[in-house]
Order: C-alpha cells, then structure tokens, then sequence
C-alpha cells in the first residue's frame, strides 16, 4: 500500500514537473549520477540547462554532454538511453569509468558522437550500437573492451571515424553477406583504427572495394593472417596504412603502388616474403617501414627518388646486391636503415651527406 502511494506521488511528481515546465531530462541526469563519482560541483539544482558544465541544451532538451578528464567513477546506467535528444556524449578519459556498455545506448537516435576514449570500460561491444542511424563519430580506443567486432556497425551508413583500437577484441573483422551486415558497408567512413587489439583470421577481400573512402587503415599488431588482399589497391583515398606487426604472409600485391596518396606505409614484422614492390607510383610516400618482413632481392633504386621520402627503414630481411640511392634521390632523405641483410656493397653518389645514412649494411 505504502509502495503505491509513493509510486503515485512519483508519478504525480513527473507530471507537474513537465505541467510546470519543468526539464524532462533532469530525472535521468540524477540516475546517471546516482551512478557516478566526482561529477561536476555545478550539477546541482532541477534544470540542467541552467549552468551545468558540461550540459549543452536546446529548447530545454540535453543535447550534449561532455565531461572529458574529471576523474569521473562508476557505471554508465541505463538511463543514458532516456536523453532521447542527445547528440553528443564524451565521457573520455575518466578511468574510473568501469563497467560494459549499456545496450540502451541504442536507443539514443539522434547521437552523432560517442566518445568514450582512454576509459575503463569492458565487456563486448553490444550490437545496438549499430542502432544509431545518426552516428558519425565513435571513438571506443584504450578500454578494456573484449569480444567480436558487432556486425551491426556495418548500419552506421553516416560514420566517419571508427577507433577502437587499444581494447582486447578478437575475432575476424566482419564483412557483410546479405543477411548479416559488415564493416564494408561503411563507404563514407575515412578511419578505420584497429590496432593493438586481438583480431585474427584474414584480412576478408570483401572489406575493400572502389566504393570505399577511406584514409586511414591502422590495423597493426593484430594477429591478423592470410595475405595482404589485392583489392586494397582499389581504395584510391587512402593515405596511411599499417599493417604491421601481424602474420600476414605471401607477397605484397603490386597494384598497391595504385594507391598514389599514401604517405606512410607500415608492414614491418609480418610473415611476407619475395621482393619490394615498385612504389614509385606513392608520389607523396614519406615513410617506409618494412622490416623483419622477409623481403628478398635487391632494393629498386627508384625507391629513393620518391619525391618526398624521408624515412626507409628495410632492416632484418634478407635483402642482397648492391645498395645505390641512385644519381636522384630525394632531398628529403633522412634514414636509411638496411642493417642485418646481406647488401655486399654501397654505391657511392658524390653530394650524399653520409651522416644521415644509417647502418647502411653490415
Ligand atoms: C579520483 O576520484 C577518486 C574517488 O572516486 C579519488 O579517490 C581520487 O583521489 C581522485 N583522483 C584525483 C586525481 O582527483
Ligand atoms: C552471414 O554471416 C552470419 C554471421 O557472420 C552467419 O550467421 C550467416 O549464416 C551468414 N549467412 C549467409 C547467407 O551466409
Ligand atoms: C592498378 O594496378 C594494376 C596492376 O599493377 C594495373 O593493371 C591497373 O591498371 C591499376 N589500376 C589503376 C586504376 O591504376
Ligand atoms: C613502377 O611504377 C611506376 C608508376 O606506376 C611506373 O611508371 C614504372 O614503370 C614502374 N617501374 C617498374 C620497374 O616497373
Ligand atoms: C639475391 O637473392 C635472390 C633471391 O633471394 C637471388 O635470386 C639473387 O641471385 C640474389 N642476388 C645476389 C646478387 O646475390
């Protein structure tokens, strides 16, 4: 009896809170901090939009909340999925942020960045994130998140950034197959950061395509196998990819010197094997890092007069012959690391300032 009359009085409560135009939200906002340590001293009162720091509004609706560094603690409730106005939420960098991810993020239709970066969350990534038809930026990096990439954030047809890297996910990356969505699907995205995480299985062909958009393909120090997929090459945007320090075997396919936008290339400890490719086609290439990959032959000469390169470190493989920078080789050349191969000898080019060369051969 005493229960009801108090849920009434709740329920009675609410109702001139909203007749009395009082902020909807602010019911929310207090589970939230039910939940939460070290909110901000300004969270006090009925109306959030009314000197919160960290509270956006519009029209009396919580729009955004940002609380970035504040040594905030505890669990992200439920209640989140209540602030059906909400664009924006940063929570980064609040380690004591622990717990999994509530599903009824997904509830939050209009959020267009979720910001969770450097955090204590954990558990797996739950699949309503792929509810958020919004979603343009979700940056999820250095938690403590496990489990499979969801295929549903393959639906975020609006994302633009996708990092997750720095968590301990596993499993293969997901591609779509007609029933199931994938992340090939996001063809406006422009990074992909997935690095320093647990993936495995092949690099799917799939994933890649023309249609895709992308800059960055940071997928480094996965234990991702199979070999480098041809249709990489495909993905003329791209500027930065790294794919080192996985198991990728086999040769590097030649129609990644398509890919005349790049400007740093990583491969370095792999599996791979047979020559260098021609990257001449890399006109803006400033570093090359490839080494422990098993590159045999001899080094291209042509290598050194990209334009703009700076940095070739192609140390620990089994590259042999005669090492020449050639008579044109860039101005930009800082490093050249071709230690621990078996180079018999150096050509020498009048003009090269020799301290700059690194541990040519040995
Ligand atoms: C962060 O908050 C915790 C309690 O939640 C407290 O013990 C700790 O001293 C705080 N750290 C800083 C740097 O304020
Ligand atoms: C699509 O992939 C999902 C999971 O990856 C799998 O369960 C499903 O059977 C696949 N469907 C087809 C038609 O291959
Ligand atoms: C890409 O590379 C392949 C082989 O290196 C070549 O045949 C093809 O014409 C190139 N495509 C484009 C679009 O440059
Ligand atoms: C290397 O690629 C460039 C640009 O695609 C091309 O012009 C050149 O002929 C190629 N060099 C060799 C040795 O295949
Ligand atoms: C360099 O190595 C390749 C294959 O590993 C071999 O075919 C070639 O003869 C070697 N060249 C020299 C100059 O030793």
């Amino acid at each position: 009896m005493e229960i009801r009359i108090k849920l009434l009085l709740v329920q009675v409560f609410i109702h001139v809170l909203l007749a009395s135009g009082q902020n909807q939200d602010i019911v929310y906002l207090q589970a939230l901090m039910d939940n939460w340590k070290n909110t901000p001293p300004s969270w006090v009162g009925s109306d959030p939009c009314d000197k919160w720091d960290g509270v956006t509004c519009t029209d009396s609706r919580v729009t955004s909340i940002t609380l970035a560094s504040i040594n905030l603690s505890g669990e992200l409730s439920g209640d989140i999925g209540q602030l059906s106005e909400l664009q924006m939420l940063d929570l980064s960098y609040n380690k004591g942020l622990t717990g999994s991810l509530t599903s009824d993020i997904g509830n939050l239709k209009k959020l267009k960045s979720l910001i969770l970066v450097g955090c204590g969350f954990n558990g797996p990534l739950p699949e309503a994130l792929g509810s958020l038809p919004e979603l343009s930026y979700l940056a999820l990096n250095f938690n403590g998140f496990t489990g499979r990439i969801p295929p549903s954030l393959g639906k975020l047809t609006k994302l633009y950034w996708l990092d997750i890297a720095d968590n301990k996910l596993s499993g293969s990356i997901p591609i779509s197959n007609g029933t199931t969505p994938g992340l090939d699907l996001l063809v406006n995205a422009k990074h992909f950061h997935f690095g320093r995480n647990q993936l495995s299985g092949e690099i799917p062909p799939n994933l890649f395509s023309s249609k895709m958009t992308l800059k960055h393909v940071l997928f480094e120090d996965n234990e991702l196998t199979g070999t480098i997929p041809l249709t990489l090459g495909l993905v003329q945007t791209l500027e930065v990819l790294r794919l080192d320090r996985n198991m990728l075997r086999g040769d590097v396919p030649s129609n990644i010197n398509n890919l005349t936008l790049i400007n740093q290339l990583f491969l370095s400890n792999n599996k791979l094997n047979g020559a260098l490719p021609n990257l001449t086609g890399m006109a803006v290439l400033n570093y090359l890092m490839m080494q422990e990959t098993g590159l045999r032959g001899e080094v291209p000469v042509e290598v050194f007069s990209i334009p703009q390169i700076e940095t070739v470190v192609l140390r620990d493989n089994q590259l042999n012959g005669t090492l020449d920078v050639g008579p044109s080789y860039s101005n930009h050349l800082q490093l050249v690391d071709m230690s621990n191969n078996k180079i018999s000898a150096f050509t020498q080019r009048s003009g090269y300032p020799a301290d700059l060369m690194y541990a040519l051969y040995d």
